[in-house]
């Protein structure tokens, strides 16, 4: 009778503690619905200590390894994750570059005012050809925003011609007198930046009809050199942004239209980035989920206009913005990254894998040592964030076929407010391996997850964990390996059914084959 009683009272523990959630995948791919890799974008902004101590420590340092000034032990960890693009120099900061004065001998290069990011004097000795060589070190492809506020038509010209004509020009001679033969054939190109604010307060009338001149002198009749160039897009929920550029710019000369979204708190009192409470995770996870919503309404807009689908949307900065770490100048946005960052980036990854056939593009904000990074450094010290994991374990889905996976989840709830748990996304590799990427954003209730699958018979399933005790929990310089993936034995494969026992606080990458 005890024994009944307590193995009565141990069901009823292990239900409360993991809640009950199913799912289906469909494992038939289409081939004509690839997940971007481009979706796995970086940002890199002059803005604190991103490029300055952050990707560049200058020639002469001896202190850190480096090539060309790069930090070595930073680009040997961005090449693991495989970054596809990197955008730079903005941001903010791109409406008021001048790149002609980030070129040439460095001791000559004229010194600025960083104006919109703690009135720093920048000495423009991290330039194009800086950045240029720096992606190649990398091997991603760059994202060059064109200052469209402060600059000129004839400006933005100057500088396509600089880094992509091959023959004899005004401005190729200029690089070739700068060290660099060869063109490096930059493809993407921003036209602007968030215009409707840091960008010029333009309405988006006005700014439809400037990109439009912009557009027209970067790429000349045809678009020859298949400049890919991508509007200043809304800022969050500003649905009426994306209609006017919809609408009143062809779309021959569009090749996406950007996005902006931040999980946000509350502008005024974003909340701290370590010691926060779970009404403020809680409220941070609703923030990043609102971007199912957003890209659902502008999707909508954009398949008014184009229903095939021609104009991507560029998700070009998104992720987590609290306050400052205390003590830090407040203009250089560096703040602490948690499981609670890892939270966001499973969440977002898994919408724009869902959403991939309008979403093509897409950049964190931003790499190193800016907002939701996913490295850290302090001088020779560098660490991997949780974020940073993140997109390492997501990287299986970089160019890999799209597979519908639809989730039935249980709420994360507080208060009378809820939240869907449970969010995934699956794809199949070029190699024949399918990946399903599962997050479980309640902090205190694991969850178990039937998958029924369609479509496939799989041999055998493993994967790979991010987890932690604690929402607060982080790496730190003394303890870089606090949190890091470990291996996955939750999962288990029967027929056509996937059961998965996901922790609290969880992010599962799963390997079917
Ligand atoms: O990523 C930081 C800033 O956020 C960017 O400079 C700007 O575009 C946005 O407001």
């Amino acid at each position: 009778m005890k024994k009944r009683l307590l193995s009565f009272l141990f069901f009823f523990a292990s239900l409360s503690a993991y809640a009950q959630n199913t799912a289906t995948l469909s494992a038939q791919t289409n081939p004509e619905r690839v997940i971007s890799r481009h979706i796995y974008g970086h940002f890199a902004e002059h803005l604190g200590r991103s490029i300055y101590g952050g990707f560049y420590v200058g020639e002469d340092n001896k202190k850190i390894p480096n090539t060309a000034g790069v930090r070595n032990d930073v680009v040997e960890a961005l090449k693991r994750l495989k970054v596809p693009n990197l955008r730079w120099p903005g941001g903010c900061f791109a409406d008021t570059y001048h790149w002609k004065d980030g070129i040439g001998p460095k001791e000559n290069r004229p010194t600025i005012v960083n104006t919109w990011w703690g009135g720093v004097t920048e000495n423009n000795s991290f330039g194009t050809h800086d950045f240029l060589n720096m992606c190649e070190l990398l091997g991603t492809e760059p994202y060059l925003a064109g200052n469209m506020a402060s600059g000129t038509v004839q400006e933005l010209m100057d500088w396509v011609q600089y880094v992509n004509f091959e023959g004899e020009s005004p401005m190729s001679k200029l690089r070739k007198e700068n060290g660099r033969e060869k063109p490096w054939n930059v493809k993407f190109w921003g036209v602007g930046n968030e215009a409707w604010g840091c960008g010029g307060n333009m309405t988006p009338d006005y700014y439809a009809n400037e990109y439009r001149k912009y557009a027209t002198f970067m790429a000349g009749w045809t678009n020859e050199n298949n400049l890919f160039r991508i509007a200043s897009g809304a800022n969050s929920a500003d649905y009426n942004w994306t209609e006017v550029l919809m609408k009143n710019i062809p779309h021959n000369m569009l090749g996406g239209v950007a996005l902006h979204h931040y999980a946000v708190i509350d502008w005024n009192k974003k909340g701290p980035s370590k010691d926060f409470t779970e009404q403020h995770y809680f409220a941070t996870m609703k923030s990043a989920l609102f971007m199912e919503e957003l890209v659902n309404k502008h999707t909508a807009i954009m398949d008014k206009y184009d229903p095939k689908k021609t104009v991507a949307l560029v998700v070009d900065e998104w992720g987590g913005w609290y306050e400052v770490d205390p003590g830090t100048n407040p203009g250089f946005l560096y703040q602490q990254n948690t499981m609670r960052d890892a939270m966001i980036a499973g969440v977002t990854l898994n919408i724009f894998n869902n959403h991939s056939d309008r979403i093509r593009m897409a950049n964190l904000a931003q790499a190193i040592n800016v907002l939701q990074a996913v490295i850290l450094t302090d001088e020779e010290k560098m660490l991997l964030t949780p974020t940073y994991h993140v997109m390492e374990m997501y990287n299986v889905h970089q160019d890999a076929f799209y597979l519908p996976l639809t989730v039935k989840s249980a709420d994360y709830t507080m208060g009378n407010d809820k939240l869907p748990a449970v969010s995934g996304s699956a794809s199949k590799d070029k190699n024949g391996a399918t990946h399903i990427t599962l997050v479980n954003i309640d902090p205190k209730k694991g969850q178990d997850i039937t998958v029924s699958i369609d479509g496939a018979k799989f041999k055998s399933v493993n994967g790979r964990v991010l987890t932690s005790k604690n929402i607060q929990d982080h790496n730190t310089f003394d303890k870089p390996d606090n949190i890091k993936p470990a291996n996955f034995k939750g999962a288990n494969l029967k027929g056509n059914n996937l059961t998965v026992k996901l922790p609290a606080c969880s992010v599962v990458v799963l390997e079917l084959k």
